[in-house]
């Protein structure tokens, strides 16, 4: 039995965490809506994705997911019941513009229009995403996130998303997870839209950065009191042994999995010391990059699920550095062979409170997947709980020793498509029945629910 994990004695209020604390779950278009060629909806790198056989578990795919394109009222009013908040969702590019710039959908608009103005309904604050993965494949023809001229069409989809629902929507993020998103998209192929190399990778990343600060701007520009922020996966990075090959392993993985997209933005440049090959960037860097790079957001969005453990390895080519499997180290884990190890949310509380120019930093996803069953109307999934407990202790004792971090939200509400895991990684809160479209509350979001209904109470 894995011996690293202790579950808390657990007897904190969300008021212990400050009365302006931002509570809230989080999910992302693809992942839920379903609806995927509805009215004139535009094909999207993870339509494309899914179709090609192995790309994902299984041959599942996205088209109709949760059907929160449909059911999107029943999940808003679910939220409501469990006394959830705040609710992150992103817009899909391809719902809104089809052909990723051009003709703007009057449907697309319509649904988001409906989602928002639901949510205020019911006094449920949105926080949009912009981009959380789902390029429009028309784009992705023209070279995607490789091709320089993402800097414009991204600028217009941003001004659109500002004009359209800026009135109503007052918490934004640019990007969600470019290193997932680049790392896997475009240098391992994983992800959509499944290319490979550094050739790839390498403007991919230059052109994202670029992208997050230039949309921060866009959106200043045109909603001067929106709250702006970006998101960025990070995970604490621990050392195999002691060993100065295994140390220096670990730090070249810190730079690219925790550095590569938030310092650039500070104004601090890609961390090339580190790893040397991100030099090449320089063949896609024009004169005022460096400067377009920053944007002063208002928050960053950290999100963090587990740590990584590296060592040296002189077969993986430009990192010498390979992560040691959670299911090699007899570790806790979650059905994503990922460790629970809730102190390295801890460690990026504190990593990012070191960038002394970052405002506010709100922990925009955390969460875990493990094996749940539906028995006689119940889920219980006393796992998830424990694991929420334990990382929501770590933000607390973050805030304790001075640390600032101001919000948490679940990933996720309701289970969902987890991209090339399909369905059988179930992250959510509520329990999702992929035949029947039955939402069940699993016993970890009735402890939401009752932990977030005690506000005032002890
Ligand atoms: C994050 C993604 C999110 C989800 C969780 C489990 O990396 O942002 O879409 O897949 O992991």
């Amino acid at each position: 039995m894995p011996e690293n994990f202790e579950p808390p004695l657990f007897n904190l209020r969300p008021r212990d965490f400050g009365k302006d604390f931002v509570w809230g779950v989080s999910t992302a278009a693809y992942q839920i809506e379903g609806a995927h060629d509805i009215h004139d909806k535009g094909v999207s790198i993870w339509d494309r994705f899914v179709s090609k056989k192995g790309n994902i578990s299984q041959g599942q795919h996205g088209r109709i997911a949760c059907d929160f394109y449909h059911r999107y009222q029943e999940d808003i009013l679910l939220m409501k019941a469990m006394n959830i908040p705040h609710f992150r969702f992103s817009l899909s590019w391809t719902r809104l513009l089809p052909d990723g710039i051009g003709n703007v959908s009057e449907e697309g608009i319509a649904f988001y229009n409906r989602v928002i103005d639901f949510c205020l309904e019911y006094d449920i604050t949105p926080w949009v995403t912009l981009y959380h993965w789902d390029l429009p494949h028309a784009l992705e023809k023209k070279g995607g996130w490789t091709n320089r001229d993402i800097l414009g069409w991204f600028e217009t989809y941003v001004r659109l998303c500002a004009e359209s629902f800026g009135d109503r929507v007052k918490h934004w993020m640019i990007l969600n997870e470019p290193m997932v998103f680049t790392g896997a998209g475009y240098f391992l192929g994983v992800h959509a839209p499944g290319r490979k190399g550094l050739k790839n990778f390498l403007p991919a990343v230059h052109h994202a950065v670029l992208c997050q600060a230039l949309g921060g701007r866009v959106l200043r520009d045109a909603l001067p009191d929106a709250m702006i922020g970006t998101t960025f996966s990070c995970s604490r990075i621990s050392s195999f042994t002691d060993r100065t090959k295994d140390i220096k392993a670990a730090e070249k993985a810190d730079a690219l999995l925790n550095r590569l997209f938030i310092e650039p933005s500070l104004g601090m440049g890609y961390p090339t010391e580190s790893v040397p090959v991100l030099q090449k960037i320089e063949k896609y860097q024009k004169t005022e990059d460096s400067k377009d790079c920053i944007f002063d957001f208002d928050f960053i969005g950290i999100q963090n699920y587990t740590r990584e453990v590296v060592r040296h390895s002189y077969t993986v080519p430009y990192l010498h550095a390979k992560i040691v499997k959670a299911s090699q180290r007899n570790v806790k884990i979650t059905t994503m062979d990922w460790e629970v190890h809730p102190p390295s949310l801890y460690a990026m509380i504190g990593k990012f409170n070191a960038y002394k120019k970052i405002k506010k930093i709100i922990v925009t996803e955390n969460g875990a997947a493990f094996e749940d069953r539906l028995q006689n109307g119940k889920v219980t999934d006393s796992e998830r709980t424990t694991y929420i407990k334990a990382y929501l202790e770590q933000i607390h004792k973050a805030q304790k020793d001075g640390l600032k971090v101001s919000g948490y939200f679940v990933w996720s509400f309701t289970d969902n498509f987890e991209w090339a895991e399909g369905y059988r990684p179930r992250f959510g809160l509520v329990y999702v029945d992929f035949d029947s479209q039955k939402r069940t509350v699993k016993d970890s979001g009735k402890w939401y629910a009752c932990f977030l209904g005690s506000q005032n109470g002890r």
